[in-house]
């Protein structure tokens, strides 16, 4: 029925084209099967004669017909806005011309790097060109992408581009979100998702390509899968596997993969003039506000993209910047001022490719989001302060972190790039050349050496990977990390003493959560709470749920503190989730408790999943009513790393955390903020001015003990032993693992 409304809409523009509405006389562009191949049918190739009068944004939602219709792009050269049928707009893309070439190439061999400029059409293309020419008949086009946001968009796109619905032959599937069908033959998703796949089939049965997209970028889910991909190849002489790279990483890549060969595509840049400081700025941010100002006031047309590290600072300097610009009067040119952080809701997104109104200048304030994952038009200014938020983990402190630092080269370059797009552009590097040349890294540090593995070695055991030191990792964690990883995996009884994987690991590891959530959920099962969990787990994965504006904040705090459970953040969370529910899940309700609804509709999503996960391993989803103290239990069996204190010399809100013995903060939100709780367990930690603790629980000592016994014990169980020096006595265990020469690495079962 799909099929026939499709064809039914098609010969709808069809019959429009013919009259000349859309898209240029008798124009037939995009009407074969979705999969022929167009350079079959000579008609096909055929350019349309004239351009429409029809402005049709590309990024149009939910029109079928798209693809014959004329889209609007900029001319590389003119910078005019010219009408272009999807068609000729492929066609124009630097890759086109190697269609021929690319596809012999994989036909060929089995493994291939593709280099290309960003923008080239590697992502969006290969994928139809490998569809187009019967790779999809055996099994799906499997592409990954490092970030959400791109395996979405792009996603969007290229159903565009073939005209058909997203989610129907070409899908994307996300953590919590799958938007694939039985059609679906072009399958986007992160390189998390894959790496969850080829857990439950080593041999990706269903795929026969996968394209590992930007692996350059280099997160801890595309090594992973580089490597298991390796040992999938030998099983599957069918599957190929692409992976594209900057050009930085591609030897790199080929002599990793046996020497694969290399395919590069020639990039259409212009050249971009670099200008550094001369002296070191003292204060980036604002050397990249006035920057901006300058760029806006004396440098002729075209945008500017900011590089920024988070979206607290993107926000704040949006505003700074509007404000600057009233300042200076009306008689500059209007500036339009444009925030890009993966965390924007999508339609505040979108609005960075619309083109500004005539006369206005662009400017876009982005995290490094914009340095590959996404292109805007249009771009001739590129300021780059030079730094980058990265995760970074202390194995010694067990800690994840945010922590601003600086670019690498080949980022810096990469930044520069962008200025090059359309025409000849500028570069400002708010850093001296000697600070580029001397104390920049030349490629930064791969993820797997600077973030925790503990998951990913989970999930490597649960593949029956035990040997860890010989496992062909492009480049192996530090020694100290996979130890910290498998001390923290024994300690949560995911492991035994041996290094191997028990049942509780294993129905850990079925769970695409962190580990201790994860095994926060199996506990709440047994506790008889899981109902209630399910909601706080749902809710702990948003990256906000509280609105509160600045001029509402007394409000909104108010709104927020009717929520509170005075045991703790958790079940603050759950009582929101809980009100949500009753009250019909509605947005209103939201609007009226200064919620965000999108989160809260978020979390009905990944609760849902979750309930999913546990009715396929048979967990029952109990609830506990009133007896909430279970679900705090249930949170020590995960948490129990992250407990603190509470030390009353140190002044108002402080703790100290039981295992590294760290000063914390209770944060000024959090429902015992200003309670005299004792001893607490924390979701993380987030440094701001201060150490704070996020999601905070009230709890009992003796619960730590109870969760994990091996971890935990109250020293010198002395009868005679009053409760509260007993407290004050209970401490880590020797820690098992670290003191070993890292021979626990290669445990095996003897
Ligand atoms: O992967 P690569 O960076 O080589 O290029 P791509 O993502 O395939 O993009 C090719 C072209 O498609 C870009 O220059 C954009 O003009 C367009 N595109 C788009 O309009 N919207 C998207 N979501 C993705 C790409
Ligand atoms: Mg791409």
């Amino acid at each position: 029925e799909r099929a026939e409304l499709r064809q039914q809409r098609a010969a709808e523009a069809v019959s429009e084209a013919a009259t000349g509405t859309v898209g240029g006389k008798g124009d037939k562009v995009g009407l074969s099967t979705q999969w022929d191949d167009p350079m079959a049918d000579p008609e096909q190739s055929k350019l349309p004669g004239e351009a429409s009068s029809v402005h049709l944004m590309a990024t149009n939602p939910g029109n079928l017909s798209n693809q014959n219709l004329a889209v609007r792009s900029k001319d590389q050269g003119s910078g005019k806005w010219t009408d272009m049928t999807i068609k000729q707009q492929r066609e124009s893309l630097p890759i086109f011309s190697f269609r021929a070439q690319l596809l012999d190439a994989i036909q060929e061999h089995q493994i291939l790097i593709v280099v290309g400029e960003t923008g080239s059409g590697k992502t969006t293309q290969l994928t139809q060109y490998l569809a187009e020419a019967g790779f999809a008949n055996g099994g799906i086009i499997g592409c990954t992408q490092p970030r959400r946001v791109a395996a979405m968009s792009v996603a969007k796109r290229v159903a565009e581009e073939v005209g058909c619905t997203l989610g129907e032959e070409v899908g994307y599937s996300i953590r919590f979100e799958d938007c694939t069908g039985p059609a679906t033959k072009i399958k986007f998703m992160t390189d998390g998702t894959l790496q969850r796949e080829i857990l439950l089939d080593p041999s990706l049965t269903k795929y026969s390509v996968i394209i590992l997209d930007e692996a350059h970028e280099r997160t801890i889910a595309t090594d992973v899968l580089f490597a298991l991909l390796k040992r999938t190849l030998q099983k599957r002489p069918d599957l190929k596997v692409i992976s594209t790279s900057a050009t930085l990483d591609a030897d790199k890549f080929s002599s990793y993969f046996n020497n694969a060969p290399i395919f590069n595509i020639p990039g259409r840049t212009f050249p971009v003039e670099i200008m550094y400081s001369r002296e070191p700025e003292s204060d980036y941010l604002d050397a990249a506000l006035a920057t901006v100002m300058e760029i806006h006031l004396t440098e002729p047309a075209g945008d500017i993209l900011l590089f920024l590290t988070g979206q607290e600072e993107i926000d704040t300097s949006c505003e700074v910047l509007s404000e600057r610009l009233k300042a200076i009067g009306p008689d500059v040119p209007e500036l339009v001022i444009l925030p890009m952080y993966s965390a924007l809701p999508p339609e505040m997104q979108r609005r960075i490719f619309e083109p500004p109104p005539p006369g206005a200048r662009k400017v876009i304030l982005a995290t490094n989001i914009a340095e590959t994952s996404i292109t805007i038009d249009n771009i001739y200014y590129v300021v780059d302060p030079g730094f980058v938020k990265q995760d970074a983990y202390d194995a010694k402190l067990g800690m994840d972190s945010l922590i601003v630092t600086p670019i690498s080269q080949a980022q810096a370059n990469q930044r520069a790039g962008r200025a090059g797009r359309t025409g000849p552009g500028k570069c400002f590097r708010l850093y001296t050349e000697t600070a580029y040349q001397s104390e920049m890294l030349p490629s930064p540090i791969p993820a797997i050496q600077r973030q925790n593995v503990s998951t990913t070695i989970l999930m490597l055991k649960a593949m029956g990977i035990n040997d860890l030191l010989r496992f062909d990792f492009m480049d192996p964690p530090p020694v100290n990390t996979m130890l910290a990883a498998l001390e923290e995996l024994y300690a949560l009884g995911a492991l035994d003493d041996e290094g191997i994987l028990t049942r509780l690991g294993r129905r850990i590891a079925d769970f695409p959560l962190d580990s201790s959530l994860a095994k926060v959920l199996i506990v709440a099962s047994d506790l008889g709470c899981s109902d209630e969990i399910l909601s706080i787990v749902a809710m702990l994965n948003l990256p906000n749920v509280f609105y509160r504006p600045k001029e509402k904040q007394a409000q909104a705090d108010q709104k927020k503190a009717k929520f509170h459970d005075q045991c703790g953040d958790h079940l603050t969370l759950f009582n929101v989730y809980n009100a949500w529910k009753q009250n019909g899940y509605s947005s209103s309700w939201c609007f009226e408790n200064f919620i965000i609804a999108r989160s809260m509709r978020q979390a009905k999503d990944v609760r849902d999943q979750l309930v999913k996960i546990m009715e396929r391993y048979r967990q029952p989803i109990v609830s506990c009513g009133r007896e909430t103290e279970r679900v705090r239990r249930a949170l020590c069996a995960g948490y129990f790393r992250s407990a603190a204190r509470r030390e009353t010399e140190a002044g108002a809100g402080a703790y100290k955390t039981l295992v590294q013995g760290t000063q914390v903060y209770m944060h000024p939100s959090s429902a015992l903020f200003g309670k005299q709780a004792e001893w607490v367990i924390y979701h993380e930690l987030v440094l701001t001015t201060r150490e704070y603790m996020h999601w905070t629980t009230a709890i009992e000592p003796q619960w730590l003990v109870d969760a994990a016994p091996t971890f935990f014990k109250l020293a010198g169980t002395d009868a005679k032993m009053s409760k509260r020096r007993m407290q004050e006595r209970i401490e880590p265990l020797h820690n098992k693992f670290a003191d070993k020469d890292g021979w626990r690495l290669s445990a095996q079962r003897k």
